[in-house]
């Protein structure tokens, strides 16, 4: 059985993934209407994965005792002003889930509840490599020239990300 204040905090966790899943649904349509298929495919991927992240939260919590309850999800952010800028937006968000993610690691301390502290470990290794491959790509835009609307260059990089994109994601 979880804490009434670990339930809270997993369910308020639920929203966040679930926002995130929107965050790059809107961006992987900003791609798909601004001719960047890969990253597209990729962004698409994204989506599915933060889904999964909301779906993992939600039978955790149910599974344990609490009551999974869904909240509502602000409007993503619809334009962007080139492709680099997705990116930009993309790494300072997993930033940011990753520090969600810390702050539940500390409640389940406070709380001693080592069940849920073993159970975010998976988490914390999420966004590590979240992170790190949102950090590979913003690299790679780095190092190609890129003119005004950051068109110029992304044509293999793109072709990259679509590589990226097919990739079956990690279920365990
Ligand atoms: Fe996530
Ligand atoms: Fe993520």
């Amino acid at each position: 059985m979880i804490s009434k204040k670990i339930e809270e905090a997993f369910n308020k966790q639920i929203m966040e993934e679930e926002n995130a899943s929107r965050i790059y649904l809107s961006m992987a349509s900003w791609c798909d209407v601004n001719g960047y298929p890969g990253a597209a495919a990729f962004f698409h991927r994204q989506t599915q994965e933060e889904r999964f992240h909301a779906l993992k939260f939600l039978q955790y919590i149910n599974e344990r005792g609490g009551h999974a309850k869904l909240e509502s999800l602000p409007q993503p952010t619809l334009e962007f002003k080139n492709i680099k800028e997705v990116f930009e937006l993309s790494l300072e968000h997993e930033k940011y889930v990753t520090k969600c993610i810390n702050n539940l690691y500390e409640l389940a301390i406070e709380e001693k509840d080592y069940a849920s502290q073993n159970w975010l470990n998976w988490f914390l290794e999420e966004q590590v490599e979240e992170e790190t491959s949102m950090n590979d790509i913003l690299d790679k835009i780095e190092l190609v020239r890129m003119d005004e609307d950051g068109k110029r260059g992304f044509f293999m990089l793109d072709r990259e990300l679509k590589e990226l994109g097919d990739l079956p994601f990690d279920e365990d």
